[in-house]
């Protein structure tokens, strides 16, 4: 049985529990990293059990289960397992996704699946099996790592655009939902990032020299480190739960809200 012992109030990552989806790789390892180095106890929710455990063999305070964030089945035991391990939870950031580039006429059906599956379906599932255990613990933090294609559209990713974008409404409503709980729910929404996912979806030709107009086209004209949206994933984790709702873009400027 959880207690009303949040850590989070006020708010302070030493002694936080964090579960990780996709934290294996790329900007998720980053964010795993991140919120290690800040005291906070993380359990790794990724698909790639090896790259996890690799991880969590190397970074104090880790550990690596595996699972498809899609499955509402497979998170349950993942989340009851995490959260068994922690001791209960203050943090999730649901960060697992995948894209691939093609425009939206050339594809079908089961390509539309996949995405939403990983993409939409892998943040309800986390969020919906987190939140009773935010609620008992007295408040916590969701951070849900969406991306500018959410924001602004973009050609060749037009489902995963829409993922992405349904995530932003997402963090929104649950923010509204979760608020009288102590519950704040924001999202970050990186620009082109150097990461495992970039570099297979540069293996296709057109897709590489779209990527290299949008560095282009970006004010610093440079890709986001990993790094730089694990600094603002941990901004959120670590804010006031009066922070709630907010989508910040980590792009360089491609992207300003007005
Ligand atoms: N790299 C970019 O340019 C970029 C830009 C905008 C947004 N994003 C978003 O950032 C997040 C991280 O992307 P990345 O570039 O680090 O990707 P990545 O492929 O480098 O890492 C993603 C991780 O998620 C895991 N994963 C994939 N499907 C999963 C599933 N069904 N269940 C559990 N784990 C799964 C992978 O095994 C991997 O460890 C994603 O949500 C992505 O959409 C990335």
């Amino acid at each position: 049985m959880m207690t009303n012992t949040s850590p989070l109030n006020p708010p302070a990552l030493g002694n936080a529990t964090a579960i990780v989806t996709g934290g294996a790789k790329g900007i998720g390892a980053a964010i795993v990293r991140r919120l290690a180095a800040s005291g906070a106890a993380v359990a790794v929710i990724d698909l790639d059990a090896a790259a996890a455990q690799a991880l969590a063999d190397e970074v104090p305070n880790v550990f690596a289960l595996t699972a498809d964030v899609g499955d509402h089945a497979s998170m349950n035991e993942a989340v009851e397992e995490a959260c068994t391990r922690l001791n209960g939870l203050d943090i999730l950031v649901n960060n697992a996704g995948w894209d691939h580039v093609k425009r939206f006429a050339d594809t079908e059906p089961p390509l539309w699946d996949k995405l939403i599956h990983i993409n939409l379906k892998g943040v309800f599932n986390a969020t919906h099996l987190a939140l009773p255990r935010l609620v008992a613990r007295g408040g916590g933090r969701i951070v849900n790592v969406a991306s500018d294609a959410g924001r602004v559209g973009s050609s060749s990713e037009a489902v995963y655009a829409a993922c992405k974008g349904g995530t932003i409404a997402f963090t929104k409503s649950i923010a509204r939902e979760t608020a009288r709980h102590g519950i704040a729910v924001n999202c970050v929404c990186p620009g082109p990032t150097d990461t495992p996912l970039l570099e297979e979806i540069k293996q296709d030709e057109r897709a590489a020299a779209t990527m290299d107009a949008i560095v282009r086209a970006t004010p610093d004209r440079r890709l986001a480190q990993p790094e730089e949206i694990a600094e603002a994933v941990t901004f959120f984790a670590a804010s006031p739960a009066h922070v709630t709702g907010q989508i910040l873009s980590v792009s360089g400027g491609l992207t300003m809200a007005g």
